[in-house]
């Protein structure tokens, strides 16, 4: 049976999901792909542990001092890196060192940040085409909702004309909350804060950042499009007013913050803002925390997914998923381990 060794960099909630969801799977890895696979590193800004024999969920509970950075996940023997840091576009953030790492060396990478991926995407491609590892980063684009996936897979072979998108969590709640409940934005945040889902600073989240991050990422890893932040206009939902929403309302229609993609003359055009929907669209029925993407292709026409995970397990699902499809990849060709 062939051993696939795996290390986390990131250990916040996602990467502890991540790192719980991959050991409880072990055995079905055993069984569908004939696989031994360990986690041997996990670390988060200052500490970590590594076992090159494979942790255990009681391992993980206490991490060392001084055990961190791309040197001590390359030190661990990892085969592949799964990158659960915080997501900075402005700087490429901590992620950008580990991913860099682990492309140079050839080591398949799985990235949930967006960071990294917003910042030096292309350099980032030019690694990982270079030195033949696989980058997969559905965790970073939407993470249960499919996206990259949809237009790699369900839709290959077929031109994108345009993508709509729901991608935000905490915008679509605050924005549902405000127009079902006739709540302010200060309150629908106060309430999302309470419950763990909007950020004390949410400003990446309401002013479109996170919208557009994952736009961003989409259009160049699963579209071929070479765009940077400075390309898109992005418009958040701070100031919309109660006034607004009401205005909306008397329209019959709903107000989205939605990233959006079209192609024109063979190149893409992309922005975040708010659009609105009248009720029988199926975006003006996207309740809460849950997200949406429409894509119309040339030859399938428009095809809608609606994503409903509860985090951070459906962030670790999505990263999962990802090793599957590195594991199908790499047992269909295995001599690259
Ligand atoms: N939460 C979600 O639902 C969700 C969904 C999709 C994608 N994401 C993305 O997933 C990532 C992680 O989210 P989270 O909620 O788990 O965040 P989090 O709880 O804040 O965890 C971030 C982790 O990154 C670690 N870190 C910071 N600098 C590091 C460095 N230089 N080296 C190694 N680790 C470092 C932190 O270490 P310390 O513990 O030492 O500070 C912490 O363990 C973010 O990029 C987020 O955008 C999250």
């Amino acid at each position: 049976m062939k051993t696939y060794k795996i290390a986390i960099a990131g250990f916040g909630g996602v990467g502890r999901a991540t790192a719980s969801l991959l050991l409880s799977r072990r055995m079905r890895y055993r069984d569908v792909y004939g696989a031994d696979v360990r986690l041997v590193a996990v670390c988060g800004s200052r500490s970590g542990v590594a076992d090159v024999d494979g942790l255990e969920e009681e391992q993980l509970l206490t991490l060392e001092d001084g055990f961190s950075g791309p040197a001590f996940i390359e030190a661990s023997g990892a085969d592949i890196l799964i990158e659960a840091g915080p997501s900075d576009f402005r700087t490429g953030g901590p992620g950008l060192a580990y991913i860099r790492s682990a492309l140079s060396a050839g080591r398949d990478t799985i990235v949930i940040s967006k960071g990294a991926l917003a910042h030096s995407g292309r350099q980032l491609r030019e690694l990982a085409r270079g030195s033949g590892a696989m980058l997969k980063l559905s965790g970073a684009a939407a993470a249960a909702l499919p996206t990259i996936d949809l237009v790699g897979h369900s839709l290959k072979g077929c031109e994108v004309l345009s993508v709509e998108g729901i991608l935000n969590a905490t915008t679509n709640y605050l924005l549902d909350a405000m127009t079902t409940r006739g709540i302010g934005f200060d309150t629908a945040l106060r309430e999302a804060q309470q419950g763990g889902f909007a950020e004390a600073d949410p400003r990446n989240d309401t002013e479109g950042w996170d919208t557009a991050c994952k736009l961003l990422i989409l259009a160049n890893f699963g579209l071929g499009a070479d765009l940077d932040m400075n390309d898109l206009t992005v418009e958040g939902i701070q100031s919309i007013t109660g006034d607004r929403i009401e205005a909306w309302r008397s329209e019959g229609l709903v107000p989205k913050l939605v990233g959006s993609l079209t192609r024109v003359n063979g190149a893409f055009r992309a922005g975040v803002g708010i659009r609105t929907y009248p009720l029988a669209d199926p975006f003006a029925n996207i309740r809460g925390k849950d997200k949406a993407i429409r894509i119309v292709t040339d030859a399938m026409g428009e095809t809608i997914a609606i994503g409903s995970g509860k985090e951070p397990l459906a962030t670790a699902a999505a990263a999962l998923k990802d090793l599957e499809h590195i594991l199908t990849a790499r047992i269909a060709n295995p001599f690259r381990y």
